[in-house]
């Protein structure tokens, strides 16, 4: 749907979930993108919430990533505040062959446009680990500045984090 360079942002598939329940039970993945622990997910959990998802209407504003035809990860925007015009990005490359080859940051700016320029978003923000220095590089590489740190805000991994806001303007 969103083509870019290299990268294309389009609809999840039903097969796609096959490697995305990969992804999501890769300890080392679930732990880069954050939030909670790690848990265990089944295939068939997986489907059925994908099923029970289905039923006319949009996909929203999440896209599957593909590179060459294949299926790498997720990305999203969310919590939308429409007074504001803002809204949070969340992205995961699950398949960790992709990593650092630039297609995270490639991603990270399709969806920011899209944002600006279909949603007529003025901000566009995240939270980040600190320890994630690889995210923290490609947001910057997209226009994301940092802005604010809370201290030891995360438990990630057996040890304390902190949680890095970062974010970018509009016509900054
Ligand atoms: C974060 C993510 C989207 C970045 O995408 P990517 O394609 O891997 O990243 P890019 O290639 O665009 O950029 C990576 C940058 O980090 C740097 N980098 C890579 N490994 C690093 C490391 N261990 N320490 C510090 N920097 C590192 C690269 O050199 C590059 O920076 P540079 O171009 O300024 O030199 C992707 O790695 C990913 O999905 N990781 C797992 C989930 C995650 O962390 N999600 C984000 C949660 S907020």
């Amino acid at each position: 749907m969103i083509q870019g360079p290299r990268v294309v942002l389009r609809a999840l598939s039903r097969d796609d979930l096959s490697r995305l329940h990969q992804f999501n039970n890769d300890v080392e993945v679930e732990l880069a993108g954050g939030g909670d622990p790690p848990l265990p997910q089944s295939l068939e959990r997986l489907q059925a919430e994908f099923d029970s998802g289905l039923g006319g209407g949009r996909d929203g504003t999440s896209f599957a990533i593909e590179v060459d035809g294949v299926y790498i990860g997720s990305c999203a925007l969310f919590s939308f505040d429409h007074v504001a015009r803002r809204a949070m990005l969340g992205i995961t490359i699950g398949d960790k062959a992709y990593w650092c080859q630039g297609y995270g940051r490639e991603a990270v700016q399709l969806l920011v446009e899209y944002g600006f320029r279909h949603h007529n978003l003025h901000k566009v923000w995240l939270e980040v680990h600190g320890r994630n220095e690889r995210a923290i590089r490609a947001y910057r590489a997209c226009g994301f500045v940092e802005e604010g740190r809370l201290r030891q805000h995360v438990w990630s991994d057996g040890a304390y984090d902190d949680l890095v806001i970062m974010g970018v303007l509009h016509h900054a």
